[in-house]
């Protein structure tokens, strides 16, 4: 135990605002989803959530959460269009378009699709009805297995869980001899508290013990 002062807080008398924030500093550096979806009529939506994580590797599982709305509690359209369809896809955020992709995640009114107003483009994926994102070296397609839904105020998330049917990995981002992802290529950014980004550069090896 590190022997200076601690601060406490109990989460059961603490606003949730606050809670989010300290977790959201703590919980870091996190990966960013850019999950892409497709409403009943089939106009694409595309936002950022870095409430990601896989879940299985066998069989492929990820997840990622939307909130509920902090102000309206109202659902964010990415789950309104999930729970309608049932599919969705992930594409991993680059430097390269971390502008873009912050973009996207400005309120619009359900229907309003962000492909337009952030300027990132919509590729028809082949298993499932959402698109993927042109500028994105790495698309999943998913199908729906469940949401866990953990309230209805605002500031409650759901967990999304899909089952990853197709990877799509661009070549130049993988090293030819044995097809590993090579980071320094991929130069994909997360997610730190407040409005701080990262890069995934600065690594260092750890051999796992034996
Ligand atoms: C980098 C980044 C990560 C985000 N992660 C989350 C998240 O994990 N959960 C969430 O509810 N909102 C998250 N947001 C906010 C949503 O992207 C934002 O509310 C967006 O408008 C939701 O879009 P939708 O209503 O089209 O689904 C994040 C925003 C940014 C910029």
């Amino acid at each position: 135990m590190r022997d200076s002062k601690r601060d406490t807080i109990d989460t059961s008398t603490t606003s949730w605002v606050d809670v989010y924030r300290r977790l959201t500093e703590v919980v870091i550096p996190r990966p960013i989803a850019l999950v892409a979806t497709v409403d009943p009529d089939g106009i694409a939506n595309v936002a950022p959530f870095s409430f990601f994580t896989v879940v299985s590797s066998n069989p492929p599982f990820i997840a990622f959460a939307p909130h509920r709305m902090g102000r309206t509690g109202t659902k964010k359209d990415t789950l309104r269009n999930v729970e309608a369809v049932g599919e969705f896809t992930v594409s991993v955020v680059t430097e390269e378009i971390a502008e873009r992709v912050n973009a996207c995640a400005a309120p619009l009114p359900y229907g309003d699709s962000e492909f337009e107003h952030s300027g990132l483009t919509p590729v028809a994926a082949e298993r499932v009805k959402a698109p993927l994102v042109a500028e994105s070296p790495v698309g999943l397609e998913c199908m729906l297995e469940e949401i866990r839904v953990y309230g209805d105020e605002g500031g409650a998330g759901s967990l999304v869980v899909g089952r990853v049917v197709l990877m799509h990995l661009e070549a130049a981002v993988r090293d030819p001899a044995d097809g590993r992802v090579v980071h320094e290529q991929l130069r994909a950014v997360g997610r730190m508290g407040g409005s701080l980004w990262c890069r995934t550069l600065d690594t260092f090896p750890l051999k796992r013990p034996s």
